[in-house]
């Protein structure tokens, strides 16, 4: 009762003075379940799921209810988005996850991401005159993809900190690929819109009917291949994959279509365990995935400038806050281009760019009046060229386990092209590499020198799952795709949380911006108040407007906050949910 009057207390108080408001909205310390919010989160008491498929969602959830931990269901979310969501849920792709193990009190960042096959090399997009071929080799053949990781990555984290077998948590992926999924209307648009399916015989065979027609929603769409890949890894383990009978097929329809991908590709290729970036904010940690990725250091580097800055009494959505915002993502976007590459070729001073005093230097730099023109922060140049398609899932459990994994094909289905006889769909993430200083990427990032392509080398990417606690205690996981928009928008849910107060739904449905230091424009999404735009326009800032919409990214959320678990699904892209376990 007591806690009711002072909450319409402190509820007139914020009507009044929206300075006191805002401080008492950012205090932070109240439940999350109250009722001054929008949009809710899903609540669960014993754990909690946010995936882009809510069948698969329920999946990872029926295994912490029946006794799994978060890593088991995890590995098994990740196998069965690649029969639920196929343009980005994936077996033929590679990603990045942070694990927090409870048992051990860590956080651990394993890299699957692919690397380069041993073939490869910096001038393979380019012609004999030395002009580079953007062309459907680059995009959608088989020497677009590099070697796979997920199926070494997923194994990993089960076989070293699940309790499941391999062969247990491969189970529900088998049975949604033998028996068949129903077609949804999110899936029969999707494989409708992508042509490029069409011209890969195994993929039109996996992706539609013998006729060739599209699948209509409501019907079984059933991937037998895909269900054998899946049963030689249950049965022989992740062998089949690497050296074995799929190997075979792999390395047979490479070797068909001038693919690059060898048995000795497959055989070296390793997971690797990484420290995670870390950070804090305002008191809370930070911990995110380190190079190769670039998501984890500048998603920290953002949030080390902004610290600098009393963004609360500003307020969320004020045309101050969103100006410190934009100026800090051109600064880290800026150094991206320039840093990162794969820190076993390469050195990444990632010190450097997590750290505190370089955050605040940059900071200094920032003026309240004018928007520093992108030609002041560093040189490029820049055009982009495509579309995309990753996919982000949290997982929770009562140990204090925590999973977030962020994969990849890279482009939505992503080359196109399905390895005959396995129903596996490959990756084109060579399109992650930089193929010359001055020549953007697919998500129109700048790159330099250290993300060339190269034997054995993992491209540069934004991806990061990003992982807050306080006091040792893991407090919030989450992740997105959105290519070069995944870092504004992982920083984007923390700030909103950690600076503004906002539940985890609140904080997702927010209109987001996003500025990547080139093109020289600052992208906001509708849900921004015209008067806060004349204001940034005033600032010096060039604005492209859009809708809210899956272009920003879809971040995925789970919390677990005094007991209770929270999740979310972005609103951006349809068809995902969150499940809690109670
Ligand atoms: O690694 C990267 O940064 C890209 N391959 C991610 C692609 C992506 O997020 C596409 N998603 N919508």
């Amino acid at each position: 009762m007591l806690r009711i009057f002072l909450k319409i207390i402190v509820g007139s108080i914020y009507a009044l003075n929206p300075v006191i408001g805002v401080f008492a909205q950012n205090s932070f310390s109240q439940p999350l379940f109250e009722y001054n919010a929008i949009n809710h989160p899903v609540m669960g008491k014993s754990g909690m799921v946010a995936s882009h498929n809510e069948l698969s969602s329920e999946i990872a959830a029926e295994i912490l209810a029946s006794g799994g931990n978060a890593i088991d269901a995890g590995a098994a979310l990740g196998f069965a988005l690649a029969v639920t969501l196929p343009r980005a849920g994936n077996i033929g792709g590679g990603g990045f996850m942070l694990v927090h193990v409870a048992k051990l009190d860590k956080t651990i960042a394993i890299d699957f991401r692919e690397t380069a096959p041993a073939s490869a090399n910096r001038d393979m997009f380019f012609d004999a005159d030395g002009n580079v071929v953007l062309d459907e080799t680059y995009r959608f053949s088989h020497k677009s993809s590099a070697v796979p990781g997920s199926v070494a990555g997923l194994a990993h984290i089960v076989q070293k900190y699940g309790t499941m077998s391999l062969a247990e948590v491969l189970e529900p992926a088998i049975r949604l690929a033998r028996d068949g999924i129903t077609v949804t209307y999110d899936l029969a648009a999707d494989l409708a819109r992508t042509q490029r399916l069409k011209n890969n015989p195994a993929s039109l065979r996996k992706f539609y009917k013998p006729d060739g027609s599209n699948y209509e929603v409501g019907e079984l769409f059933k991937q037998p291949d895909l269900a054998w890949t899946l049963s030689e890894i249950a049965e022989h383990g992740v062998a089949a994959f690497y050296s074995g009978s799929v190997a075979k097929k792999i390395v047979a329809d490479m070797e068909a279509h001038n693919g690059l991908i060898t048995m000795d590709d497959l055989v070296d290729y390793r997971v690797i365990e990484r420290e995670p970036v870390q950070s804090t904010y305002r008191g809370y940690t930070i911990e995110a995935m380190p190079a190769p990725s670039s998501g984890g250091t500048h998603v920290i580097q953002m949030l080390n400038i902004l610290e600098n800055f009393p963004l609360a009494k500003m307020g969320s959505e004020s045309s101050d806050a969103l100006h410190v915002m934009a100026e800090a993502m051109k600064f880290s976007y800026a150094d991206r281009s320039k840093y990162l590459g794969d820190p076993d070729f390469v050195e990444v001073p990632t010190k450097t760019l997590v750290s505190k005093e370089y955050a605040k230097d940059l900071a200094k730099r920032i003026s309240m009046e004018r928007a520093l023109p992108s030609d002041e922060v560093a040189p490029g140049n820049l055009a982009i060229y495509e579309s995309d398609e990753t996919t982000h899932y949290s997982v929770a459990d009562e140990e204090g386990n925590m999973v977030g994994n962020t994969y990849t094909l890279m482009f939505s289905f992503g080359s196109g092209v399905v390895i005959e006889g396995t129903g596996i769909l490959m990756n084109n993430n060579m399109g992650n590499f930089t193929l010359r200083s001055d020549i953007p990427d697919a998500f129109g990032l700048m790159g330099s020198e250290n993300n060339l392509i190269s034997p054995n080398r993992r491209p540069v990417s934004s991806m990061s799952p990003v992982l807050v606690s306080r006091d040792g205690a893991p407090l919030l996981m989450t992740g997105s795709p959105g290519g070069s928009k995944i870092i504004s928008a992982n920083m984007q849910m923390v700030l909103n949380v950690l600076e503004f107060g906002m539940n985890i739904a609140d904080a997702a449905v927010a209109p987001r911006i996003h500025h990547q230091w080139r093109p020289e424009v600052l992208e906001i999404e509708s849900g921004i108040s015209p008067d806060t735009v004349s204001r940034l326009i005033d600032k010096g800032h060039n604005i492209n407007f859009s809708q809210r919409s899956a272009g920003m990214g879809s971040l995925q959320t789970v919390m677990w906050k005094d007991g209770i678990f929270y999740g979310y699904s972005d609103p951006r892209r349809p068809g995902a949910g969150a499940v809690g376990v109670d």
